[in-house]
């Protein structure tokens, strides 16, 4: 089949800036693709069982000409764990890998945060490449350098901001992700939308979207790539989230109160509480006057319309406010104990609000209760 020239989209970070490939057919393409940022000839491939089983052979034939190292996890984001770390940094040390080697990130974005991680103080920092498996992955966590592990008191606790130096993002291997994950990574494309590319918003909704659920790859590569820049374009500015980085978090502080209510099991997927939580976040905006009703309803009738998880799915989790209230009082990006929230004036115009009232907050959660439970 005839495939076009890969996407390049630039993250500007100084020395540290790096590309995002963007196409079909990369996979075949890896080892001339990472060849002029390697200094040795050592891989070590971090990947997981479910991605090894399906892409595999295709990577080792790839990879052909360099020495590869595969470290293969189970699946799951319990691998996000101190026991994954340590795994991960033990096989490195038993192969000899050293700062000249580079680690590829082969997965989805459980295995870009671990490998990313340990990438990170593998002897203080060893080169890694993002090559992203799910849609996710290639729109949004393998983008702008946060790497994480989780532990008991939460969520990507444990963590640092360290950047790839390449990211591959093939299109193709999206194929095989089931439906339920595309539309889990669909949330995060329209959430760039959301939060300040309006066109970029009609576009999903005249078509595209609809066209990114049936896995149609020009539609893909399309959406990939313009989630791409923005994300590019908001971590070039702001790297270590001193201000407008917050916003790739729209709908993101209600989606992690839902996911602790879930337990990270797999019952409830990062992006369809996202789904709902942007949801709710708009919602929000317009009860307290923020945001015209019309763009609300305009935002809910586009995730209905695509079959997208919805805040009335969120039911069982919105049951305990007062549990919900301690969840939203932990989030990061609180500061001195007041609460943050990413709200939106319209469609494509979100923006950070500090000091939310914590009474308002759950006003609003007992009456999302009481429409939905
Ligand atoms: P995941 O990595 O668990 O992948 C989902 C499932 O899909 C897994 O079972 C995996 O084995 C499978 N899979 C991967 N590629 C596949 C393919 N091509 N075909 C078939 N199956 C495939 O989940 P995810 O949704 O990619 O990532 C979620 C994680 O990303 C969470 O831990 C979240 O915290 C993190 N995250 C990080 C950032 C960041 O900026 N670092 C941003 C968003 C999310
Ligand atoms: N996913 C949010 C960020 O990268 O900042």
């Amino acid at each position: 089949m005839q495939m076009s020239d890969p996407q390049i989209c630039h993250v500007d970070l100084g020395e540290r800036s790096y590309d995002i490939i963007i196409g079909e057919g990369l996979l075949s393409r890896l080892g001339e693709l990472i060849a002029p940022l390697m200094r040795g000839q050592r891989v070590a491939v971090v990947t997981d069982e479910t991605v090894h089983g399906l892409y595999g052979a295709a990577l080792a034939k790839s990879l052909s000409d360099y020495e590869t190292h595969m470290i293969v996890r189970p699946a799951g984001e319990s691998q996000k764990s101190m026991e994954g770390l340590e795994s991960v940094l033990d096989s490195l040390f038993r192969a000899g890998f050293d700062r000249s080697d580079m680690i590829l990130a082969f997965g989805g974005g459980v295995i870009g945060d671990l490998a990313g991680f340990a990438a990170s103080i593998y002897k203080r920092g060893c080169p890694f490449i993002q090559i992203p498996t799910t849609l996710l992955a290639q729109v949004d966590s393998s983008v702008g350098g946060k790497t994480a592990i989780n532990n008991a008191f939460g969520k990507n606790l444990v963590g640092s901001f360290y950047q790839p130096r390449m990211v591959i993002a093939d299109t193709d291997v999206l194929s095989t992700l089931p439906l339920r994950q595309i539309k889990a990574g669909y949330a995060e494309i329209v959430k760039y939308g959301l939060l300040g590319d309006r066109a970029f918003f009609d576009l999903l909704d005249a078509g595209l979207g609809a066209r990114v659920l049936d896995l149609d790859r020009a539609a893909l590569r399309e959406a990939v790539a313009r989630s791409c820049e923005t994300k590019a374009r908001i971590v070039a500015a702001d790297e270590r989230e001193a201000g407008q980085r917050a916003l790739l978090n729209l709908g993101h502080s209600f989606a992690h109160a839902f996911e602790l209510e879930a337990g990270y099991d797999g019952d409830l997927l990062h992006g369809e509480a996202v789904s709902a939580g942007m949801e709710m976040a708009f919602e929000f905006s317009s009860a307290r006057g923020i945001c015209d009703e019309a763009d609300t309803e305009l935002v809910k009738a586009h995730l209905e319309k695509l079959g997208m998880p919805r805040a009335a799915h969120m039911a069982q989790y919105l049951k305990d406010t007062d549990r919900l209230m301690s969840h939203f009082l932990q989030d990061k990006k609180n500061e001195a104990g007041a609460l943050t929230l990413i709200l939106a004036r319209a469609i494509g115009q979100a923006f950070v609000q500090k000091d939310v009232d914590p009474a308002t907050l759950r006003n609003f959660l007992t009456e999302m209760k009481n429409r939905h439970v």
